[in-house]
């Protein structure tokens, strides 16, 4: 079977969108018989000329007295196969729709009027559906009864059009001179257009692929809703990509718990193994854990990413501007979740299609590159990998006021991490010696200083001296730095934020060892992410990790550039380097900040050994 072909509509709002589809669900045979005749006596007893676009209307008003034609969904044929058109024009939720997913399209048709040319709103439009990755799109250009059915002005929208789509780097399939009143080139082909050698509106759609449901892809199931029946717990929701079968370890995201499917349920039929992409199913797991609405379902080998921060593309339709720092509600596939804008890099007005630096706003109907915070861990993907979990909404008091896009990944996830759970059926084997005993022979406590600034900002040269400066005091001490660390122990390890994610929860546990020896650890990283550093920290003993945040400005450390990388980093030779192509999120609440551009290093030192002074130089009770 033909796979169906859904499609979308847009153009500006004066182009005949609604004249188009009552002419495409008239002319493709997929009106009821005689309803055009009814609806045009109904017009005429009203004293009013018949409009197609006033068909859509028309029906709408019967389906509001529960007659059956759904004009939200509108079917018709092609040649080859079934389409549906998936909103209706002039809707006034269109936009939002078409970022929620369920108002996905395969392709669409950008109508213009060739009295009118291109316009604001088709050209919002366009760049709307290149943002939403749609890349299946034909020109129509209709009205061409109002300009005399003359090539010249197809001609010249056409031009306009290319030149406008060729910025956007998108190359439209098909441009189609069309009269959706009259009917010319809409089903049948127009004698009034001799020239015109391409196909139909109708046959154009024909040129377009259905691309094959995502059954190959990694498993993506939103949980929906779990449902109670008896002591069975029943968790349903979508398959939006993957295969899901009776048998499988599944990871639920966040928190990442796993269990094993027990039993799908699916009704009417099925052979009750396996479900596949876009159906929606039940299933019962072996092991009850606990489990939401929000969490996706996924296999351990291909986790969504986890993480509270993350890039997106945003286009803003609120009437107020988007603000960094205000508060939102994300929807992203069946997860809700307070987020804030962090910063805004980039603005783009998608009718210019100009770029200005970001600063702390975006105005209404502008396309932004942000990044974004949400108050706990959600689950997502790169949208470009999978549409159904890497697109979201932005909402205030139950609005849509914004949609977008999950950008690539810049920032850590916890996959690494979890990708290292593979030991199970351990346990921890007590010493006859503990942390306490060694304390109390040393006459002082253990603890663990936390080095984190950019690069340049001092940490190993006031690590090695705040090392030699407790060894002379007699404290038992190591320095851990984080260059001496990648020779190692991390020597298999990038600077991807799932690296530095890995060598940060790395350092985290051999500090966490070197602490229950006794010693003041100290350590030197980077450690750019604030949930990199949360994971250290929850790794090391409640009260045991002191954060020292080496405030420095980039400029400062640029210029002293200790070892010469912020160069190669400006010239490109190195990738992700932290400042310039990377970010660094300061510390919110650090113990001890040193301010190493205004500070000498002797100063750092002392103010470090002055905090530790009432803290480790007791040895505890
Ligand atoms: S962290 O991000 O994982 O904490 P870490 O502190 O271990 O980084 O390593 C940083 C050191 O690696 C820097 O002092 C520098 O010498 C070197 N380095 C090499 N490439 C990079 C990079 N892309 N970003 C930051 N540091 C880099």
């Amino acid at each position: 079977m033909t796979p169906l072909l859904r499609l979308v509509i847009v153009g500006h709002v004066d182009h005949g969108k609604s004249t188009l589809i009552g002419r495409l669900f008239h002319d493709s045979g997929k009106l009821p018989e005689g309803k055009l005749e009814q609806l045009k006596a109904a017009a005429e007893r009203r004293g009013m000329e018949f409009e197609w676009a006033n068909l859509m209307d028309g029906l709408q008003a019967e389906r509001d007295q529960n007659v059956t034609i759904d004009t939200a969904q509108i079917w018709f044929r092609t040649p080859k196969r079934e389409a549906v058109i998936i909103d209706a024009p002039g809707h006034k939720e269109f936009l939002k729709n078409m970022v929620t997913g369920a108002a996905s399209a395969d392709a669409a048709l950008l109508v213009v009027a060739a009295d009118e040319g291109v316009q604001e709103q088709t050209r919002r439009h366009a760049s709307l559906l290149t943002l939403l990755g749609l890349r299946q799109v034909a020109v129509v250009v209709n009205k061409m009864d109002s300009a005399g059915f003359t090539q010249a002005a197809f001609d010249k929208v056409r031009q306009d059009c290319s030149a406008f789509f060729a910025k956007l780097g998108l190359e439209p399939r098909a441009f189609i001179p069309i009269s959706a009143r009259h009917g010319d080139n809409v089903v049948s082909p127009s004698t009034k257009m001799p020239w015109h050698s391409g196909p139909t509106l109708l046959e154009s759609l024909d040129t377009f692929s259905v691309p094959a449901p995502p059954e190959g892809r990694p498993l993506r199931f939103p949980v929906q809703d779990v449902y109670r029946f008896d002591d069975r717990r029943i968790i349903v929701g979508r398959i939006e990509s993957g295969t899901l079968r009776v048998g499988d370890r599944l990871l639920f995201s966040p928190r990442d718990k796993t269990s094993v499917v027990k039993t799908i349920e699916r009704w009417p039929t099925h052979d009750g193994k396996a479900v596949t992409a876009g159906m929606s199913v039940g299933i019962t797991l072996a092991e009850q854990i606990y489990v939401e609405r929000g969490q996706v379902g996924s296999h351990e080998e291909h986790p969504p990413i986890e993480t509270d921060v993350f890039d997106a593309k945003v286009f803003w339709l609120g009437k107020d501007a988007l603000e960094v720092g205000r508060p939102y509600t994300l929807k992203l596939a069946t997860q809700d979740v307070e987020c804030r804008v962090q910063s805004i890099e980039k603005i783009v007005d998608p009718v210019a299609l100009t770029e200005t630096p970001g600063g702390g706003s975006v105005p209404r109907d502008a396309i932004a590159e942000v990044s974004l915070r949400t108050r706990t861990h959600i689950a997502l993907d790169d949208s470009a990998l999978s549409p159904a979990t890497g697109r979201f909404v932005l909402a205030k008091d139950g609005l849509i006021l914004g949609g977008g896009i999950v950008s690539p990944c810049r920032y850590p996830d916890r996959r690494s991490a979890l990708a290292g759970i593979k030991s199970r059926n351990l346990s921890w084997t007590e010493g006859k010696v503990g942390r306490k005993d060694r304390e109390g022979r040393n006459r002082h406590r253990g603890t663990v200083l936390w080095m984190t600034g950019l690069s340049g900002s001092g940490k190993s040269a006031i690590g090695v001296e705040l090392e030699r400066e407790l060894f002379r005091m007699g404290l038992h001490t190591y320095f851990l730095d984080g260059d001496n660390v990648r020779h190692g122990l991390s020597s298999n390890l990038g600077f991807s934020p799932e690296d530095r994610a890995e060598n940060i929860r790395r350092t985290g546990e051999v500090a966490k060892l070197f602490l229950d020896s006794g010693a003041v650890v100290i350590t030197a990283f980077i450690s750019p992410y604030r949930d990199d550093r949360q994971l250290a920290r929850s790794i090391v003993p409640e009260g045991d990790f002191v954060e020292i945040f080496l405030d420095c400005p980039l400029e400062v450390c640029e210029t002293r550039d200790t070892k010469g990388l912020y160069r190669k980093a400006r010239s490109g030779e190195i990738r992700d380097f932290t400042g310039i192509s990377a970010p660094y999120e300061r510390p919110e609440k650090p113990e001890i900040t040193l301010r190493t551009d205004r500070q000498s290093i002797a100063e750092s030192v002392a103010q470090v050994i002055d905090y530790l002074k009432s803290r480790v130089l007791k040895p505890s009770a």
